[in-house]
Order: C-alpha cells, then structure tokens, then sequence
C-alpha cells in the first residue's frame, strides 16, 4: 500500500525535501495530528502481530531472522471466502488500511480475511542492526516477495482450520503493485489473483518521461498555465546566475539555506525540489485522500494550481509561483524549501533506525532506486516545463555520495536491465491480475504496455495516480465508481476460477 504516495502528501513531501531538525520535528507532529485523529474517528483497534522471517532466504546456513510486522482483520471474514493481502510498499503500513480503503469494501462484499504485510527494512520491519551498506544487501526485490511467499505459505498452514485452503488476493499500488505483480509470477501457487493499481513495472534509469507527462496533462488541463510554470522556471534559471538574483529567489521561495549563488549542485537541488512538488500535485490531483479533512484540499489541487499561477492579484509570473509553493508550505506546516546537495546526502546517509530518513522510509528507498530501479525524475531539454536543470549526474552522484563509489550509473543501469529481465517490465506474464490505472499520472508511462492473457486493464478517465485504492467517498467522479464495480465483477470471476494445474498426473 503506498500510503505515503498515495494519502499523506504532506508527509511524503516534506520529508523528502530538505529541511533542518526543529523543522523535521513539526513534520512529525504534523504526521501524527493526521494519524491519530483518523483513528479515533474510526475506533480502531488494530493490534501489530509479528512474523518470523528469515534474513536472507536463499542462503540455508544463514539462519539469522527478524521480525517483521503485519495486521489481520478477520471482522468480516466467512468461511469459504477468500483472503486478502494487503502488500506493504515503500512507507510504514497503517492500521488506518485495515478498517477503510476501497479493499476493505471488497472484503465487505466477499466475505475476506484481511491481512497487511508491512515491507521488510521499513516502518518497524527491522531485519538488521542498522542501515549500512553491508546491511542493506538483503534489501532486494527477491528477498521482498520470498518474505511474502514464505508469509502466504506459513500463514496457509497455522490458520489451516480457519482459512480451510482458500484463496489469497493480492493488493498493492505503486510500487507495491509492482510487487504484487511479481509476486503473481514468481509464486502463482501462493497467490490466486491480484488488484494492481498504478504500478511502475518498467525499471529505467534515467526516467525523463516523468515530467514530459507532467506537462502535457497541465497543458491538456489550461496551456496557460503550463506557459506560466514553464516561463518561472526559465526565470529562475536566469536569475540566479547572479549574485543578486540568487538572493532574490532565495528570499521569494524561502529557502533553508543560501545557498543557489555558488554551487551547480545546490542548483539542481532546488530546481529538484520545486519539480518534484509539482509533480507531486498533478500526481495526487483530487484523489479523495482527504477524506479525514485533515488537510485543506483546496490548496494542492491542479485547479488551484493554475489559479494561482494565472491570477495577476499574486503580482508576476514568478511571484505567482512562489505563492503557490508558499501555499503548499503553510499547509505542510512549514516555513522555507530547500536546503544545499551536501545537506542533502548527509540526511540519506545516516543509517540508524532512528534517523529522520529511515524513518521516514527515504534512505531504503533511495537505496532501491540507486541498486534495481533507477526512476531518477531528470528534466534535461531547455524547451520542458523545468528546463535543463535536473541532470541524470544529480542522482547518480547522489547514489554514489551515499552509499559508496561502486553506485554509479553503470552499475545502476545494468542493475536495472537486470530487474526488467526478471520481471518482463511493462510486459509481465502474469494472469488474473487486474490492472488499474488512471489517465492524469506521470507514472504512466512505466505501467503496462501489453495486457498478458487473462488479466485485465481498468483506465480511469481523469483520475491520478492510485486513486482507485481510496475509501469511496460521495463526490468521487462516475469513471471511479464504475471503475470500483468492474475491479469487483473482474475478483468474482478470478475467484470462481480454478487453479490451471489442478490435473493430478496418474503414471
Ligand atoms: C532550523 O530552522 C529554524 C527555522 O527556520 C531555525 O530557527 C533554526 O535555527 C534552525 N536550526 C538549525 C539547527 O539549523
Ligand atoms: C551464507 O551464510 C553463511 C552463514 O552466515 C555465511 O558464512 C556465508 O558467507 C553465506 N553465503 C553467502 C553466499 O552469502
Ligand atoms: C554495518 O554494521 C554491522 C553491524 O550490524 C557491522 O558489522 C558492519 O561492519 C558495518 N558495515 C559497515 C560498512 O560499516
Ligand atoms: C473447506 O474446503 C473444502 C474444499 O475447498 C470444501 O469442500 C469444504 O466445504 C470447506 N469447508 C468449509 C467448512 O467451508
Ligand atoms: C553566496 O552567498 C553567501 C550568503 O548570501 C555569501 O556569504 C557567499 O559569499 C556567496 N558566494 C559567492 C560565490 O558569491
Ligand atoms: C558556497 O558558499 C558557501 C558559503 O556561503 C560555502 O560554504 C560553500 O563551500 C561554497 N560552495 C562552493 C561550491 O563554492
Ligand atoms: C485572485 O486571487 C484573489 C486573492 O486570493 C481572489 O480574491 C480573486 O478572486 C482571484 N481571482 C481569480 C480570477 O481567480
Ligand atoms: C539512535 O540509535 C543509535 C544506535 O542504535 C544510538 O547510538 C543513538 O544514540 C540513537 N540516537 C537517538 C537520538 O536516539
Ligand atoms: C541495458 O539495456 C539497454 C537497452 O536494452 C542497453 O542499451 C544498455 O547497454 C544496457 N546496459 C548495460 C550496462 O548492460
Ligand atoms: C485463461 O483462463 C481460462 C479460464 O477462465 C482457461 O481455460 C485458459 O486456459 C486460460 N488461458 C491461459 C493462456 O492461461
């Protein structure tokens, strides 16, 4: 479940920028304010369980094991019904995710037990001492879905007599829809079907498509608007090729620190910073994660966007951007943006578990892209929405400044033809998954290209990225609704079927 993605903006947001620890510390409060209120409102009383898990699960002498965490609600479970597993992503698992969420209503209507795994080396699924590069070498997506398997498997046998051999249905969005994927084609016999929401199943390294997508959905949504970003950002470029102008940006946009006048890296930062947020709102348009109205959702829409960007009230062009990020800022509960490159490895580079960025899951993730999936968000061209300003070298150096001169971009990018090898890339062979997409989600382009037999594809007009995964909500558009039906008829059919090998073989 990619809860960060795909619910609490803020949180995945700020936490990936750069900012100082007092600042950090309003994020956290900011985090916990959102979770607690929404279980209260939900009289939740989901316990964390834990589950033996090996370390490394390919090497028979190794019998080191951890313990990594899940949650089980059986409250709607019936006999000969199916379970459900909720497959955790790149963030801590929610208990918030046990009681509400589009599968929950599935659940509802199928009679399912539901389980949610949390994904090792995140949230409190600590399978080493600490984070260090010696350590994360069992952060791979083999060992991530033997956890899964081996989790499936023993799980099958110890509630034998209460699960009576049904079926399991996976879930997952975003990355963990990439897992639950995979785990359809590597485990066919543990998994009986899968619900796949915007998964990212091509690995690439340099994924410049990200923003290019960005732009045509503000250009489809208002040309002006898109002019108006694109025009900012070539001003900016300009700008802080002085002194003067460097300060002026950095006064405008409140940065953490001064720091765009001398460095090419600090540059790029910025300018990563800036684009991700953007990317950010087009991402998460008007999905309905707001629906515990902790956040004011007028503020970080693609309409409010381009108001901004277009309402001469604000002043000019780029008076109008930093407005808009100032809007963003005071809703996050924050003040200033941005910090310098060396801040920022330091951050990743931490590695105990009660640092800031593993916390927060950045340091496992960035590790993850930096050694299997690459997903490095560049703006290279001068004509794009961010100009040339995030070069490929931004992130591959990043990788290399964290976690050692051996991750660099040859590495990473045989790595990554390595991963599309294994899995089939946006070509999985994988049947009985339902494939779930929207049209306004700059992940697109590492979703699915061709539907494997006996799997399905649902693409939601005018939705973003996993917003078929939200709780149902009044004012959700018809394309959704309809698209929450077909999910529901498709899980029917899946489930009535048989396995394919069901044949015993007389000899
Ligand atoms: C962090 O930022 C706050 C607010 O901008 C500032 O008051 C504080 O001195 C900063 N702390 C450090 C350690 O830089
Ligand atoms: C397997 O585990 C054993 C015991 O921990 C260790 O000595 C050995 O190096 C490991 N082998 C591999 C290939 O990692
Ligand atoms: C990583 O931490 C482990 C302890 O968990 C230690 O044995 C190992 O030497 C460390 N490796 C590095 C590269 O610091
Ligand atoms: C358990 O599963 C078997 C085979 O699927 C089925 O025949 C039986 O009715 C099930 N038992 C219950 C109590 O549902
Ligand atoms: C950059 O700005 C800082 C503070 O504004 C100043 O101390 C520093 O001298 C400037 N560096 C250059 C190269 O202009
Ligand atoms: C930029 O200026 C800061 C001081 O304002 C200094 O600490 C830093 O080393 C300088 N960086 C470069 C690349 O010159
Ligand atoms: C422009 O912004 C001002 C101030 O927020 C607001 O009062 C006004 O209605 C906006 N104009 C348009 C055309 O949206
Ligand atoms: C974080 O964890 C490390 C290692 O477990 C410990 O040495 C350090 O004191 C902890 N820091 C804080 C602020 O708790
Ligand atoms: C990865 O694959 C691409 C295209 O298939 C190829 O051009 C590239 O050379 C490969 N990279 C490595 C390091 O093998
Ligand atoms: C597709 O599913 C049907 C059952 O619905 C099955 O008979 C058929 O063999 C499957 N085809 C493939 C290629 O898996």
């Amino acid at each position: 479940m990619n809860l960060i993605i795909c619910v609490f903006w803020c949180y995945f947001w700020l936490s990936t920028l750069a900012y100082n620890s007092s600042i950090i510390k309003l994020v956290d409060k900011e985090v916990q304010h959102l979770t607690l209120s929404s279980h209260k409102s939900h009289h939740n009383n989901v316990k964390n369980k834990w589950f033996e898990q090996e370390l490394d699960h390919f090497n028979a002498t190794d019998t080191r094991t951890w313990k990594q965490r899940y949650h089980m609600n059986l409250k709607y479970y019936k006999m000969g019904g199916p379970v459900f597993l909720m497959v955790g992503g790149r963030e801590e698992i929610s208990q918030n995710w046990m009681i509400s969420g589009a599968w929950i209503e599935y659940a509802q209507m199928f009679n399912a037990a539901c389980f949610q795994l949390e994904h090792r080396y995140y949230g409190m699924s600590y399978p080493t001492e600490n984070l260090n590069t010696t350590n994360l070498v069992y952060l791979t997506i083999e060992q991530v879905l033997a956890d899964l398997g081996t989790f499936i498997n023993t799980i099958s046998i110890e509630k034998k007599k209460l699960l009576n051999d049904t079926k399991w249905v996976g879930f997952g969005s975003s990355y963990s829809g990439s897992l639950v994927t995979w785990l359809r084609l590597k485990y066919p016999h543990l998994i009986h079907a899968a619900v796949s929401s915007s998964s990212l199943l091509k690995a690439k390294v340099n994924f410049e498509e990200y923003f290019v997508t960005v732009q045509k959905i503000l250009t489809n949504y208002n040309p002006m608007c898109e002019f108006h970003i694109r025009q900012a950002n070539k001003m900016i470029g300009n700008l802080i090729k002085t002194d003067y102008g460097a300060k002026y940006i950095q006064k405008k946009f409140n940065t953490c620190a001064h720091h765009l006048n001398n460095s090419t890296k600090n540059v790029q930062q910025f300018f990563r910073d800036i684009s991700r947020f953007i990317g950010l709102i087009v991402q998460d348009n008007e999905d309905n994660r707001y629906y515990n109205k902790m956040i004011d959702e007028s503020t970080v829409t693609l309409v409010k966007l381009c108001d901004i960007m277009s309402n001469e009230t604000f002043g000019c062009t780029i008076d109008r951007y930093a407005a808009v990020i100032k809007n963003l800022l005071s809703v996050c509960g924050t003040q200033c943006l941005s910090n310098t490159y060396e801040w920022r490895v330091r951050y990743f580079a931490e590695s105990f578990w009660n640092n800031t960025a593993v916390k927060y899951g950045n340091r496992q993730w960035l590790y993850q892209t930096c050694t299997e999936f690459g997903f490095f968000q560049t703006s290279t061209q001068d004509h794009h929405l961010f100009g040339n300003t995030v070069s490929l070298e931004y992130f591959t150096d990043l990788c290399a400044d964290v976690f050692g001169k051996s991750f660099n971009l040859n590495a990473l990018s045989k790595a990554v033809n390595k991963t599309n090898m294994m899995y089939g890339g946006s070509r999985p062979r994988a049947n009985r998954i339902i494939f779930v997409r929207g049209s306004i989600d700059p992940w697109n382009p590492l979703g699915l290209s061709f539907l494997p037999i006996n799997s399905s594809t649902i693409f939601i007009k005018g939705t973003s990225h996993c917003a078929d995964i939200n709780p149902s909500y009044s004012s959700d558009p018809t394309q959704l609704l309809k698209a929450r039906i077909e999910i529901v008829m498709y899980l029917k059919k899946y489930l009535s079927e048989k396995d394919f090998s069901i044949e015993p073989i007389l000899l």
